[in-house]
């Protein structure tokens, strides 16, 4: 999430501002209470401020200033007539965003501050008396969990559009076999769409945690005020209510110094970034004239500035690069919080810009590789097909075929590892062997082996559940299609989808 550019008011030059002894706040004891006689020196007013990030959170803090003005009202603390004047207010400073001309400098330090000063400037007095039975560190607290609430239903609409590419391709691509691996050696034969189905599943539960998650992050710290709760008459369900949460924290506490809501998010979406990751390694080997499995379209391949026959991944490799960035701010809150005591610390300033790009970067990966599966690269079936049926991956199925006629499967094992040593000394493959081959190695050979080590006879022979034969996977393909049917709300209206 790009932050919206500062655009200091004032005594913009921070330098100049030092010289006469004061920050952007002209010397004033900024908005802090009359125990402060001088302003903060410029370079720590910088260092302190968080307005250039956490203005972000504005339509948020709007939100929850209008339901914390109504509650006060509710509760008799202030005037009806108060409450609707404090949140005429607010929607004028949302107009004067919208209109590009709410543009708090340093001197706000943060959204909350920015959003009540300006309040103060537009209805005098009355706009002093929002900050009732609140403070920023509650404020905070809802701002960011509102915020992310809504960025992990956008990052489930996200997951979805890229499952239902995967499984677009899937679906046109059952009986296209690709090879199996294991340590990256050929190992069966499989139908493409089981492999792309396997991403499917791990989007699958990526969605699942962040329904999961949610429900952590949509618990209202809203009236814990600083950190033990307050006197004035408030109701905390009123808010909680009237801002769409699932509850309230029970201990104050705990409501403003909880952040496992933000390192629970960043490891869900470390996962979706790890899944995204892998696949992208696998697009990148398909591309490469090693493997020659896909070509890459136009629309999402880049060129070289000087070896003029190169078309390169960009893509799947910006993905596969980015996925640090989103485990570092796992580690990043983590190693923030561990350390701190009760209750609010400015510590906490530091979750925003790490929740705000670690959404950016998962929304971002997730719509590329979206696009990349939608129209950015074309499967080689022929190509596919010629990988498949040239080498021993069916070998497997030779020992398979003797078991089925009797012999003890290490047995059978053995003697097809021999056949297999013999044929690459040859430099030939199983099926150019003669039938007499066959049945000097072994008696129950008949005719038939050479349909049974048939690369498409090999797949379609895996009917075990969950297994590559076609059936099987036909039969995967509906109960997804069912699944990512547009019909079916994302997370928190309760729609993950438990895979049987
Ligand atoms: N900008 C602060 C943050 O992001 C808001 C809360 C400040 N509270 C405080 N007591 N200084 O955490």
């Amino acid at each position: 999430m790009a932050a919206e550019p500062l655009a200091p008011r004032g005594a913009a030059d921070p330098d100049a501002a030092a010289a006469r002894g004061a920050g952007v706040t002209g010397g004033s004891a900024a908005g802090w209470s009359d125990r402060f006689e001088q302003g903060l020196h410029p370079a720590i007013e910088r260092f302190n401020a968080s307005i250039g990030f956490d203005i972000a959170l504005l339509q948020q803090d709007l939100d929850g200033s209008i339901a914390h003005a109504r509650m006060l009202a509710a509760c008799g603390v202030i005037s009806a007539e108060e409450a609707a004047q404090l949140e005429q207010g607010l929607e004028s400073v949302r107009t004067e965003a919208a209109e590009g001309h709410f543009r708090p400098g340093l001197e706000a330090e943060d959204v909350h501050f920015a959003v009540e000063r300006r309040l103060i400037e537009l209805l005098g007095p009355v706009g002093k008396k929002l900050h009732t039975g609140r403070s920023r560190n509650d404020q905070v607290g809802t701002d960011v969990r509102l915020w992310l609430r809504q960025r992990i239903d956008a990052l489930d609409a996200a997951l979805l559009r890229y499952e239902r590419a995967l499984l677009a391709q899937a679906e046109a691509h059952l009986h296209t076999l690709i090879p199996g691996y294991t340590h990256l050696q050929r190992a069966q034969p499989l139908s493409l769409a089981h492999h792309l189905l396997a991403y499917i599943e791990m989007a699958e539960r990526d969605r699942q945690r962040l329904v999961d998650v949610r429900r952590r992050v949509n618990i209202s710290p809203l009236g814990a005020a600083a950190l033990a709760g307050t006197p004035v008459p408030i109701d905390r369900r009123h808010t909680a209510a009237s801002l769409g949460f699932e509850g309230v924290y029970a201990n104050s506490l705990d409501a403003v110094s909880d952040r496992d809501f933000a390192v629970e998010f960043m490891a869900a979406a470390s996962l979706v970034m790890a899944h995204l990751s892998r696949l992208s390694e696998e697009v990148i080997l398909w591309a490469s004239q090693e493997f020659g499995f896909i070509t890459l379209s136009d629309r999402c391949a880049t060129g070289s500035s000087l070896m003029p026959q190169k078309k390169n991944p960009d893509v799947p490799e910006l993905v596969r690069g980015k996925s640090g960035r989103v485990f570092g701010h796992l580690i990043g809150l983590l190693t923030m919080i561990k350390g701190l005591p009760l209750a609010y610390n400015k510590d906490f300033q530091e979750d925003k810009e790490a929740l705000f790009d670690g959404v950016a970067t998962c929304l971002d990966c997730l719509e590329a590789m979206a696009i990349l599966f939608e129209e950015g690269l074309e499967f080689r079936p022929a190509r596919l097909e010629e990988a498949v049926a040239a080498d021993f991956s069916n070998a497997t199925d030779v020992a398979d075929y003797l078991v089925a006629r009797g012999v003890p499967f290490r047995e059978a094992y053995q003697l097809v590892g021999g056949l297999v040593k013999t044929c690459l000394q040859e430099g030939v493959l199983l099926r150019d062997l003669p039938l007499q081959r066959w049945q000097a190695l072994h008696p129950a050979f008949e005719a038939d082996i050479y349909a049974t080590i048939e690369p498409r006879q090999v797949v379609a022979a895996r009917r075990s559940e969950g297994g590559t034969g076609f059936e099987q996977v036909e039969h995967q393909l509906q109960r997804l299609r069912r699944q990512l049917d547009p019909g079916r709300g994302p997370g928190g209206r309760g729609a993950a989808v438990i895979t049987p």
